[in-house]
Protein backbone atom coordinates (compact mmCIF):
# COMPACT_ATOMS: atom_id res chain seq x y z
CA UNK A 1 0.00 0.00 0.00
CA UNK A 2 2.84 2.54 -0.17
CA UNK A 3 4.38 1.75 -3.34
CA UNK A 4 4.92 4.21 -6.25
CA UNK A 5 2.34 3.59 -8.08
CA UNK A 6 -0.33 3.64 -5.20
CA UNK A 7 1.42 7.09 -3.83
CA UNK A 8 0.69 8.09 -7.47
CA UNK A 9 -3.20 7.27 -7.15
CA UNK A 10 -3.30 8.74 -3.61
CA UNK A 11 -1.76 12.25 -4.71
CA UNK A 12 -3.92 12.17 -7.93
CA UNK A 13 -7.86 11.41 -6.25
CA UNK A 14 -7.70 12.36 -2.12
CA UNK A 15 -6.73 16.25 -3.02
CA UNK A 16 -10.27 16.69 -4.78
CA UNK A 17 -11.57 15.84 -1.03
CA UNK A 18 -13.50 18.85 0.34
CA UNK A 19 -15.26 19.59 3.46
CA UNK A 20 -16.68 17.23 5.66
CA UNK A 21 -15.14 14.20 4.42
CA UNK A 22 -15.30 10.47 5.77
CA UNK A 23 -12.81 8.41 4.80
CA UNK A 24 -14.13 4.32 4.45
CA UNK A 25 -11.54 2.05 5.54
CA UNK A 26 -8.65 4.80 6.65
CA UNK A 27 -6.45 1.89 7.95
CA UNK A 28 -3.08 3.14 8.67
CA UNK A 29 -4.09 6.56 7.48
CA UNK A 30 -1.80 6.41 4.64
CA UNK A 31 -4.05 9.03 2.95
CA UNK A 32 -3.88 11.91 5.41
CA UNK A 33 -0.58 13.54 4.05
CA UNK A 34 -2.42 13.81 0.55
CA UNK A 35 -5.89 15.76 1.68
CA UNK A 36 -5.85 19.89 0.76
CA UNK A 37 -6.76 22.41 2.72
CA UNK A 38 -10.53 22.92 1.94
CA UNK A 39 -11.42 19.26 4.16
CA UNK A 40 -13.00 21.09 7.42
CA UNK A 41 -12.96 17.95 9.03
CA UNK A 42 -12.27 14.15 8.22
CA UNK A 43 -14.15 11.06 10.05
CA UNK A 44 -11.84 8.35 9.49
CA UNK A 45 -13.73 5.51 9.72
CA UNK A 46 -11.72 1.65 10.13
CA UNK A 47 -12.94 -1.81 12.21
CA UNK A 48 -9.83 -2.88 13.09
CA UNK A 49 -8.31 -1.09 16.74
CA UNK A 50 -4.85 -2.00 15.76
CA UNK A 51 -4.97 0.31 12.34
CA UNK A 52 -6.32 3.24 14.12
CA UNK A 53 -3.90 3.02 16.76
CA UNK A 54 -1.50 3.23 13.99
CA UNK A 55 -3.35 6.16 12.24
CA UNK A 56 -3.33 8.44 15.72
CA UNK A 57 0.04 8.51 15.70
CA UNK A 58 -0.10 10.62 12.24
CA UNK A 59 -2.56 12.80 13.43
CA UNK A 60 -0.37 15.64 14.69
CA UNK A 61 0.87 16.36 11.38
CA UNK A 62 -3.04 16.82 10.04
CA UNK A 63 -3.54 20.39 9.45
CA UNK A 64 -7.57 19.74 9.86
CA UNK A 65 -9.55 18.25 12.69
CA UNK A 66 -9.93 14.07 12.57
CA UNK A 67 -12.14 12.21 14.23
CA UNK A 68 -10.83 8.85 14.40
CA UNK A 69 -13.95 6.40 14.32
CA UNK A 70 -14.32 2.46 15.15
CA UNK A 71 -16.46 0.88 13.18
CA UNK A 72 -17.74 -0.90 9.71
CA UNK A 73 -18.93 1.02 6.54
CA UNK A 74 -22.21 -1.33 6.66
CA UNK A 75 -22.99 0.89 9.86
CA UNK A 76 -21.61 4.53 9.33
CA UNK A 77 -22.13 6.00 12.87
CA UNK A 78 -23.20 9.64 11.19
CA UNK A 79 -26.25 11.66 10.45
CA UNK A 80 -27.98 11.07 7.04
CA UNK A 81 -26.80 13.79 4.67
CA UNK A 82 -24.03 15.21 6.95
CA UNK A 83 -20.92 14.38 4.62
CA UNK A 84 -19.92 16.29 1.20
CA UNK A 85 -16.90 13.84 0.46
CA UNK A 86 -16.31 10.11 0.80
CA UNK A 87 -13.47 8.36 0.11
CA UNK A 88 -12.45 5.05 -0.53
CA UNK A 89 -9.41 3.60 -1.75
CA UNK A 90 -8.34 -0.04 -2.02
CA UNK A 91 -11.49 -0.66 0.80
CA UNK A 92 -14.53 -2.03 -1.03
CA UNK A 93 -12.81 -4.80 -2.24
CA UNK A 94 -12.69 -6.06 1.58
CA UNK A 95 -16.17 -5.30 2.82
CA UNK A 96 -17.93 -8.11 3.30
CA UNK A 97 -21.53 -6.52 2.41
CA UNK A 98 -20.59 -3.98 -0.25
CA UNK A 99 -24.01 -2.87 -1.70
CA UNK A 100 -25.26 -2.07 2.60
CA UNK A 101 -21.78 -0.06 2.89
CA UNK A 102 -22.28 1.98 -0.38
CA UNK A 103 -26.38 2.53 0.37
CA UNK A 104 -24.81 4.11 3.98
CA UNK A 105 -22.63 5.90 1.64
CA UNK A 106 -25.58 7.56 -0.34
CA UNK A 107 -27.74 7.92 2.95
CA UNK A 108 -24.86 10.00 5.01
CA UNK A 109 -23.75 11.99 1.47
CA UNK A 110 -24.93 15.57 1.32
CA UNK A 111 -27.01 15.98 -2.06
CA UNK A 112 -24.36 16.76 -4.35
CA UNK A 113 -21.41 15.61 -2.69
CA UNK A 114 -19.01 13.48 -4.00
CA UNK A 115 -17.59 10.03 -4.00
CA UNK A 116 -13.72 9.56 -4.78
CA UNK A 117 -12.92 5.84 -5.15
CA UNK A 118 -9.65 4.11 -6.36
CA UNK A 119 -9.98 0.43 -5.91
CA UNK A 120 -9.57 -2.69 -7.62
CA UNK A 121 -11.65 -5.50 -8.78
CA UNK A 122 -12.75 -7.60 -11.65
CA UNK A 123 -10.46 -7.79 -15.22
CA UNK A 124 -12.23 -7.21 -18.92
CA UNK A 125 -9.93 -9.65 -20.44
CA UNK A 126 -11.67 -13.05 -20.02
CA UNK A 127 -8.35 -15.30 -19.23
CA UNK A 128 -7.03 -12.12 -16.24
CA UNK A 129 -11.04 -12.91 -14.93
CA UNK A 130 -11.01 -16.61 -15.15
CA UNK A 131 -7.78 -16.85 -12.75
CA UNK A 132 -9.43 -14.12 -10.25
CA UNK A 133 -12.24 -16.71 -10.08
CA UNK A 134 -9.43 -19.42 -9.16
CA UNK A 135 -7.96 -17.72 -6.92
CA UNK A 136 -10.50 -15.33 -5.15
CA UNK A 137 -11.66 -18.13 -2.66
CA UNK A 138 -7.65 -19.22 -1.73
CA UNK A 139 -6.69 -15.77 -1.45
CA UNK A 140 -9.63 -13.65 0.32
CA UNK A 141 -8.98 -15.52 3.90
CA UNK A 142 -4.80 -14.78 3.36
CA UNK A 143 -5.71 -11.65 2.23
CA UNK A 144 -8.32 -10.06 5.21
CA UNK A 145 -11.17 -11.11 3.24
CA UNK A 146 -10.37 -9.44 -0.32
CA UNK A 147 -12.37 -9.95 -2.98
CA UNK A 148 -10.85 -9.84 -6.94
CA UNK A 149 -14.14 -10.09 -8.98
CA UNK A 150 -15.70 -7.30 -7.56
CA UNK A 151 -17.41 -4.85 -10.27
CA UNK A 152 -16.66 -1.85 -8.97
CA UNK A 153 -18.12 0.34 -11.58
CA UNK A 154 -21.39 -1.73 -10.85
CA UNK A 155 -21.54 -1.75 -7.69
CA UNK A 156 -21.17 2.19 -7.25
CA UNK A 157 -24.01 2.18 -10.43
CA UNK A 158 -26.42 -0.03 -8.44
CA UNK A 159 -26.19 1.74 -5.45
CA UNK A 160 -27.83 4.60 -6.93
CA UNK A 161 -24.64 6.56 -7.71
CA UNK A 162 -23.51 8.41 -11.24
CA UNK A 163 -19.95 7.73 -12.30
CA UNK A 164 -18.85 11.02 -13.56
CA UNK A 165 -15.39 10.06 -14.02
CA UNK A 166 -13.38 6.50 -14.62
CA UNK A 167 -10.22 5.30 -15.29
CA UNK A 168 -9.06 2.06 -15.44
CA UNK A 169 -5.82 0.19 -15.89
CA UNK A 170 -3.97 -2.60 -14.69
CA UNK A 171 -1.00 -1.40 -12.10
CA UNK A 172 2.15 -3.13 -11.76
CA UNK A 173 2.37 -6.44 -10.64
CA UNK A 174 0.25 -9.69 -11.05
CA UNK A 175 -2.79 -8.74 -13.34
CA UNK A 176 -6.08 -10.71 -11.43
CA UNK A 177 -4.63 -8.20 -8.40
CA UNK A 178 -4.08 -5.34 -9.87
CA UNK A 179 -6.97 -3.82 -12.24
CA UNK A 180 -7.55 -0.40 -11.24
CA UNK A 181 -10.62 1.30 -10.99
CA UNK A 182 -10.33 5.07 -10.18
CA UNK A 183 -12.95 7.97 -10.54
CA UNK A 184 -15.48 9.80 -8.90
CA UNK A 185 -19.53 9.63 -8.59
CA UNK A 186 -22.54 11.85 -7.29
C1 LIG B 1 -6.16 -2.84 1.76
S1 LIG B 1 -6.62 -1.95 3.19
C2 LIG B 1 -6.64 -0.27 2.58
C3 LIG B 1 -6.45 0.74 3.68
C4 LIG B 1 -6.53 2.22 3.23
N1 LIG B 1 -7.83 2.52 2.66
C5 LIG B 1 -5.45 2.59 2.26
O1 LIG B 1 -5.72 3.05 1.16
O2 LIG B 1 -4.26 2.43 2.65
C6 LIG B 1 -8.36 -2.34 3.37
C7 LIG B 1 -9.00 -1.63 4.55
O3 LIG B 1 -10.40 -1.90 4.58
C8 LIG B 1 -10.76 -2.03 5.94
N2 LIG B 1 -12.06 -2.69 6.08
C9 LIG B 1 -12.32 -4.02 6.07
N3 LIG B 1 -13.63 -4.24 6.29
C10 LIG B 1 -14.22 -3.02 6.43
C11 LIG B 1 -15.55 -2.59 6.70
N4 LIG B 1 -16.53 -3.47 6.87
N5 LIG B 1 -15.77 -1.25 6.80
C12 LIG B 1 -14.76 -0.36 6.62
N6 LIG B 1 -13.50 -0.73 6.38
C13 LIG B 1 -13.21 -2.03 6.29
C14 LIG B 1 -9.60 -2.80 6.53
O4 LIG B 1 -9.58 -2.79 7.94
C15 LIG B 1 -8.43 -2.05 5.90
O5 LIG B 1 -8.06 -0.91 6.62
Amino acid sequence: MRNKEVKRYRRKVIPAAAGRVLELGAGSGLNLPFYGSQVQRLHALEPSEALLRMASRKLPGAHFPVELLRGSAEEIPLAARSIDTVVTTWTLCSIPDVAKALREVRRVLKPGGSLLFVEHGHAPDASVAAWQRRIEPLWKPLAGGCHLTRRIDRLIGEAGFEIVELENEYLKGPRPLTYTYCGRAQ
